[in-house]
Order: structure tokens, then C-alpha cells, then sequence
């Protein structure tokens, strides 16, 4: 008898679908994503593409990042982390727009292309663009070899290994992995954070996969959320700071595999426009960890609650008064603020899943969408 063998089924191992076992591969992707670039005991990162361009980072004097999709969310997030730490002032913008609007970008200036295929038409188009007009352009792909990590002037490879599922998990924390250790490299250069902060934030990385892997022992809450929440039509999805791209992936991610409507906004925008949409009917996901804005958060909690609206918030450890407020809490371990994200999207991702398999939806596979998209 022939024995038929499904690598794909294989591959999975004990997970359903691919994305799940994407979401928990995570301590793991970001381990290899600083692997032999932060060495921890030395206080050193070290990234090849940026020391042999040293020059070029330490001058710029503004930072154009484009991506589309999930990878336009991570460069979100490299502007908060950017503008942060080396305080060099940070555009970012889709690829499908940069490209078609003569956009102002010319010698000396950085271009900095994300993207976890590196095959997006429009991010390509994108980079053949800013290379035109003489900018130096500075790749984050996880595709090796592919048309944009060969296309650019220099890079950095995320090192997420292969990603299936079409709605990107582990590539988006890589992603953030490599934005922060090139925020920390340039800041240093520019001395725009000092040694006793870099230090830290070096240690706190050194952190992130053990406190991802607890992040990921939210699951069991999630998924009795999930079970509360999975009828519902719409979700509103918050956060400030640095949190604000997560909540656009959070809402993006939900989209993408369970077809429910879903919009991430800064939590203080609520008042020009969605809190007219909440009800009893609406549930609000809000990022309230503790650094930060939390008070400001506390405040927009309040709002939504007299509105009758279904609180669902994800809170650090020993949290109270959030603790109080909300219906349903995610308790996530404490990081420094503008690390979080690599922390605060895990219970997101996780979400997002549970509602699609509640749902009965082909998680890997949803429909309309490719993982890839190389025409315009
Ligand atoms: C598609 C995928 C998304 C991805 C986006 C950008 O829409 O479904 O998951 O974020 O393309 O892809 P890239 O490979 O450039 O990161």
C-alpha cells in the first residue's frame, strides 16, 4: 500500500492552521531575529547593513518609511521607536501612494522599504522610485532573495523563517524586532539616548521572547472572550502612543480571517466620530498597559462604559483600576513603553484566531486575500 503524505499537514504539527502555529512560533522568531546581532553581556548591537552605512544614518535628516498591509502598521510603529530614540523626524507612507505622487525624497535622504515577501508590487515600484531619485534605501524583508531585498541599497533580513498563513503574525514582530535594534543603533550613533537607557533597552529586548511565550498563555482567557464575542458585528480596537499602529493590527487582523468590520483609532480620537457608533452592541478592545498614557486611557474607558459599551482591555500584571472598569481583562507581563508592541499585539493575534475558528472561516486561506500581492 502507498502511504500518501501531506507535508503541508506535517509541517503544522500540532496545530490546526498555520497561522496559530505562526502566533506560537513567536519567542522563538524574535530570538532569531536578534540572534547574533544584540549580544547582551557587550552592550553591542550589531547590525551589518547599518555599521557599513554608519555614515549615512548618523546624517539623515528624515526617514521615509513605505509598506503596505500588516508591514505598514510595523513602520508605524518604527516611526514612534525612530523619532524616539535618534529623534530624526520619520514620514511614513503606503507604497501605493508614495509611488504615484512625485513624493519629496531626493540625495541623502533614507527610504526604508518593509516587507515580509518582498515581492508587493507597489512596495517594489515604491523602492525603484526613491532609488531614482537618489535616496539610499534600506530593505526589512523576511524573504531572502527576493525582488526587494536584491533591489535595495542595503538591509536587514527578519530571520521570522517561512511564513504561510496569508494574515502575517510572526513576520510583523520580527519586523518591529529589527526596527528596534535599528533605532537603538542609530541613537547610539547620534548619541540621542544615553548609555544608562540604551543599556536598559538592551536588557528589556534581551526579555522579549520570555515574555512573549507568557503573553501566549493568555490563550485560555481568549478563548472564552472569544466565545462571548463571536456573534458580534462590529469591534472598535484602541490604543495610544505607540500602541496606536497595534490597535490597527489588532482591527486589521480581525478583518482579514473572521469577515467581522473592525476599526483601530487613538483612543482620544473616540470623541470625533466612533463613540457615536457604541452601544451595548459594541465591543472595544483598548490597549491600557500601564506606562504611558494609562490614566488618559482610564478617562476613554469611562466614556465607553457610560455608553454601555463591552470593555475588553488588555492590562499589565497587578493591574487595578483598569481591573475594575472593564468587562473582560488580558493580562500581559510589564515592558518598557516603546517595546510593548512585540507584547500588547500577542493577545490580538490570538484573538483574531479564535474568533475565525469559532467561526468556522478558513484561517489560513481567507477569502479575497493573498499572501503575496505582486500586481497592482
Ligand atoms: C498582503 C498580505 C498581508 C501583508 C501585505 C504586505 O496584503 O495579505 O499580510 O501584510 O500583503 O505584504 P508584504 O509581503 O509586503 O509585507
Amino acid at each position: 500500500k502507498q502511504l500518501k503524505i501531506n507535508l503541508k499537514e506535517i509541517e503544522k504539527g500540532k496545530y490546526k492552521y498555520f497561522m496559530l502555529k505562526e502566533i506560537y512560533e513567536q519567542p522563538k522568531t524574535i530570538l532569531d531575529t536578534l540572534r547574533g546581532r544584540l549580544l547582551i553581556p557587550e552592550k553591542i548591537i550589531y547590525i551589518d547593513g547599518i555599521e557599513s552605512n554608519k555614515d549615512i544614518f548618523i546624517n539623515a535628516k528624515c526617514i521615509t518609511i513605505v509598506a503596505c498591509g500588516t508591514s505598514w502598521h510595523a513602520s508605524l510603529i518604527g516611526e514612534y521607536l525612530l523619532e524616539e530614540l535618534t529623534r530624526i523626524r520619520v514620514e511614513v507612507e503606503y507604497a501605493s501612494e508614495f509611488r504615484y505622487r512625485n513624493p519629496i525624497v531626493g540625495k541623502k535622504d533614507i527610504v526604508i522599504v518593509i516587507s515580509q515577501s518582498g515581492e508587493t508590487a507597489d512596495t517594489l515600484a515604491a523602492l525603484k522610485l526613491a532609488k531614482k531619485k537618489g535616496a539610499f534605501v534600506f530593505g526589512i524583508c523576511n524573504v531572502v532573495g527576493s525582488s526587494i531585498a536584491r533591489n535595495v541599497d542595503a538591509g536587514a533580513y527578519t530571520h521570522a523563517g517561512p511564513e504561510i498563513s496569508v494574515a502575517s503574525t510572526k513576520a510583523f514582530t520580527a519586523q518591529i524586532t529589527v526596527l528596534v535594534l535599528l533605532a537603538l543603533i542609530i541613537g547610539k550613533y547620534r548619541s540621542t539616548i544615553n548609555d544608562r537607557c540604551y543599556e536598559f533597552l538592551c536588557k528589556e529586548l534581551g526579555s522579549i521572547p520570555g515574555k512573549v511565550d507568557y503573553a501566549l498563555k493568555t490563550d485560555d482567557t481568549i478563548k472564552k472572550i472569544s466565545q462571548v464575542y463571536h456573534n458580534a458585528n462590529h469591534f472598535l480596537y484602541l490604543g495610544r502612543g505607540i500602541n496606536f499602529p497595534v490597535a490597527l493590527e489588532g482591527a486589521l487582523k480581525l478583518k482579514e480571517i473572521s469577515y467581522i468590520h473592525a476599526e483601530g483609532y487613538p483612543a482620544a480620537e473616540m470623541k470625533h466620530g466612533p463613540i457615536a457608533l457604541v452601544d451595548e452592541n459594541m465591543p472595544v478592545f483598548v490597549i491600557a498597559t500601564k506606562k504611558g498614557y494609562y490614566n488618559k486611557i482610564i478617562g476613554n474607558i469611562q466614556e465607553i462604559k457610560a455608553r454601555k459599551g463591552k470593555i475588553i482591555a488588555i492590562v499589565n500584571e497587578g493591574d487595578i483600576q483598569v481591573n475594575m472598569l472593564a468587562d473582560h481583562v488580558i493580562k500581559i507581563p510589564n515592558i518598557s513603553e516603546i517595546l510593548s508592541p512585540l507584547i500588547t499585539v500577542i493577545p490580538l493575534q490570538l484573538f483574531a484566531y479564535q474568533i475565525a475558528y469559532i467561526r468556522g472561516k478558513n484561517v489560513d486561506q481567507p477569502r479575497n486575500l493573498a499572501k503575496s500581492v505582486t500586481v497592482e
